[in-house]
């Protein structure tokens, strides 16, 4: 590399985002890179020429180290939807007489789905205009919901915590006993894809029976007949835990949330903030079936847990951050880092480019012969695919016996 690089995060933060961005950072700068600035707010805020130089922010190895084992995104995150150059070309040549002004070579995007629209967009535009820089993006989201990749960077993370966090709630779940019984209703992200709501499988072993039901979004879902499961259920245990995801849906295509919460937020990509699933099952079928109910909604917890972080997950996120600024000095642009698998056991992966207007605003669901007949629980093959991914740790670095994370960049939060 000869010129700069300039990197932005986007989309949800994951406990792994911050390994790919010091992924992209030391490749690189070992491939010559004169400095690599971060978009503060991803391109919304390079739109108002908001960025920083990172080697004022990662100066040791200590510093790389921290960064890997730092959850939510260093340089913070944004939901933007470019337009279109048709419908706004002074957008464009905004940013690109900033990256002209940076003399940026590479512009690489960490994100999901609608992330990867943006690096679509200004690759076309680049490719119209003959202008050199070469856009490149990063796959990342807990979702896991990114297609031509075998899995995302964050997924691993997300997943672990998630069926470690399942694993202990079923395990308390059973201390005390209600007259007619105690059903946990567990909420999980992901949206329109199961991905993480079946990770709560990864909770079965020797030493836990797993959760009772899981519901994912890809299978309609049906009120009166989780009731009569709970209801035969309750009649065999004294406790019964189910996990739900935050984007199932009624034969109506209604989000379940949406029955029983007035929260209207739609976001840039016209997405529905999605949340109360597991309040309005709890309510549903305490007032159905008289027994105690719990709802846990997971939230961002699930993806900030950066003290349960896969190994596998955190060094994957920082070998595609590597791919991508490779791919950028290897002369690619309009591309994305995809995860390919070789074997599950033992796990061999590897990185390498497809095309992104493959990749952006597509979604990537489970397959329906992952899921039970019955649709209320995942088969064997989610688990082979989902097992390796959250194997090994990364010690957090602990300082006065909590995690120390790389402090965030001051410009982040100043008006
Ligand atoms: O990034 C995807 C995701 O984690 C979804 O699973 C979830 O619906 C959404 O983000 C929540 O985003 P926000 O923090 O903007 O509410």
């Amino acid at each position: 590399m000869k010129r700069n690089v300039i990197v932005g995060q986007s989309g949800g933060p994951t406990a792994a985002i911050n390994s790919s961005l010091a992924g992209v950072y030391r490749t690189a700068i070992d491939r010559g890179a004169k400095k690599v600035y971060g978009m503060l707010h991803g391109i919304q805020g390079l739109l108002n020429e908001k960025y920083l130089d990172l080697s004022e922010h990662i100066k040791t190895e200590l510093d790389v180290e921290l960064l890997k084992r730092t959850p939510a995104a260093f340089l913070g995150s944004c939901r933007y939807k470019l337009p279109s150059f048709h419908e706004d070309i002074g957008t464009y040549e905004r940013i690109f007489s900033i990256l002209d002004k940076l003399d940026i070579e590479a512009f690489i995007y960490i994100g999901g789905n609608d992330s990867m629209d943006t690096i679509k967009k200004l690759s076309d535009y680049a490719v119209l205009t003959g202008h050199t820089t070469k856009f490149i993006g990063c796959p990342k989201t807990i979702d896991n919901d990114l297609t031509l990749t075998d899995h995302t960077p964050g997924f691993g993370s997300a997943a672990k915590y998630i069926g470690t966090s399942m694993k202990e709630i079923i395990r308390d779940s059973f201390c005390l006993e209600y007259p007619r019984g105690l059903v946990t209703i567990v909420e999980v992200m992901g949206r329109n894809a199961g991905w993480l709501t079946g990770s709560t499988v990864l909770s079965k072993g020797e030493d836990c029976e797993g959760p009772d039901l899981i519901y994912l979004p890809e299978i309609t879902f049906d009120i009166q007949n989780f009731k009569e499961r709970i209801e035969k259920l309750l009649k065999e245990k004294t406790s019964v835990v189910v996990a739900v995801s935050e984007g199932i849906r009624t034969a109506d295509g209604r989000y379940v949330c949406e029955l029983g919460n007035d929260i209207n937020f739609v976001d840039a990509f016209g997405h529905k903030q999605l949340s109360g699933t597991a309040a309005y099952l709890a309510k549903f079928i305490a007032a159905e079936l008289g027994c105690k109910t719990r709802a846990i909604e997971l939230s961002t917890l699930q993806r900030a847990g950066s003290h349960l972080a896969s190994r596998i997950d955190i060094l994957e996120a920082f070998q595609v951050g590597g791919a991508a600024a490779k791919a950028a000095d290897e002369g690619d642009s309009g591309q994305m880092v995809v995860l390919q698998r070789f074997s599950d056991d033992p796990y061999q992966s590897g990185t390498a480019v497809r095309d992104v207007h493959k990749i952006a605003n597509d979604e990537k669901c489970v397959p329906r012969n992952w899921i039970t007949k019955d649709g209320t629980y995942v088969t064997q093959e989610f688990i082979t695919y989902v097992d390796p991914l959250v194997q090994g740790d990364v010690a957090p670095i602990m300082v006065s016996g909590i995690p120390r994370h790389l402090y965030t960049p001051k410009e982040l939060y100043r008006k």
